[in-house]
């Protein structure tokens, strides 16, 4: 049997197999953006490379539990390697490169790619919010953020998009869910990072991504900002690193664009300065008197067939 997916708490997951596309950025900066809306959030590293543990000020050799440890060892209990950070209602399960064992350890383990979702069980009733980080791959550790998820974050860099990867990636989310006939990662939301307003190129591929892949594509979009780049060295996200910069504007008005996608939030979405045609798109008034997508597109994950070519 399936471990379906448990909705209490809402799971999202950030993917991509291509390296350095801001998976990790938007983890830690989604995650405490969540947070400082006031939800309870539980962010994740899943890669082990462990940039989101180190990007939050956590030593990882002094770490005596990890999200290792919950994965792998018999009856392996996530509570046990939850830690605060230093942002109120924000809580990391780390990791440190022993996690780069696991894709062996658990190759030929039965249900390996449902370890995650079943961890996630037994904190689903104290977090709003999930956040998983997960490595440049499709290997055991992405099934398990996949597998754990509806909501599913595919960070794209607007400078240099490549189309046919991206099909590649959005055909094997297809494929995977077909194959285990899983809820996991139905809905998927595009994010263009590393915009830059001022190059044309970048605006041409922006154009592209959003002809392409329609609504799948956030109205909001993470500018390149240097405090995004600096904020990790000093073991903080963006937004308590540098509050007013872009990066935390963008990173803010993504939270509250997420939500109102999940139906987590009730009052009026902030606009993003640069979203292209003025604000997020299809979002009116509601007769409870919140706004969120009326008569809008599911973000269902397309089959091969259903995105246009360019
Ligand atoms: N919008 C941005 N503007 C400027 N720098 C950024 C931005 N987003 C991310 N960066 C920087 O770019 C680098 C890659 O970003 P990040 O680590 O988030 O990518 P990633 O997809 O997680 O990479 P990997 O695949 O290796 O895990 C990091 O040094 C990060 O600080
Ligand atoms: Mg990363």
């Amino acid at each position: 049997m399936l471990w379906e997916v448990d909705d209490t708490m809402r799971t999202i997951s950030i993917v991509n197999q291509k390296g350095g596309c801001g998976k990790t950025t938007t983890a830690v900066n989604t995650a405490a953006a969540f947070a400082e809306l006031g939800k309870r959030v539980l962010l994740i590293d899943l890669d082990p490379q462990a940039h989101v543990t180190h990007g939050l000020g956590c030593d990882s050799d002094s770490l005596e539990k990890t999200i290792y440890d919950a994965l792998l060892q018999t009856g392996g209990v996530l509570r046990d390697a939850i830690v605060r950070t230093r942002i109120a209602g924000l809580d990391l399960v780390p990791c440190n490169m022993l996690l780069g064992n696991a894709e062996v350890q658990l190759a030929s383990v039965p249900g390996k790619e449902l370890l995650l979702s079943r961890c996630l069980r037994s904190v689903c009733d104290e977090y709003d919010l999930c956040v998983i980080d997960s490595p440049p791959s499709l290997g055991v550790l992405t099934l398990n953020a996949l597998m754990a998820s509806i909501d599913v974050i595919i960070p794209v860099q607007a400078h240099c998009c490549n189309m046919k990867g991206l099909r590649r990636l959005l055909d094997s989310v297809q494929i995977i869910r077909e194959r285990l006939q899983s809820h996991a990662a139905e809905h998927i939301y595009l994010l263009l990072t590393f915009v830059d307003d001022r190059g044309a190129f970048g605006q041409q591929v922006q154009q592209q991504v959003r002809g392409a892949f329609g609504r799948l594509v956030l109205s909001t979009m993470i500018h390149r900002n240097v405090s995004l780049a600096e904020a990790p060295g000093a073991g903080k996200p963006v937004l308590t690193y540098a509050p007013q910069s872009r990066g935390a504007a963008d990173y803010r008005v993504l939270a509250r664009e997420l939500l109102d996608e999940l139906g987590l939030r009730g009052e009026p979405p902030a606009v993003n300065a640069s979203v292209q045609g003025g604000g997020p798109k299809g979002l009116v008034a509601k007769s409870d008197g919140s706004r969120g997508p009326v008569g809008k597109p599911s973000r269902r994950t397309p089959g091969p067939d259903s995105i246009e070519s360019t």
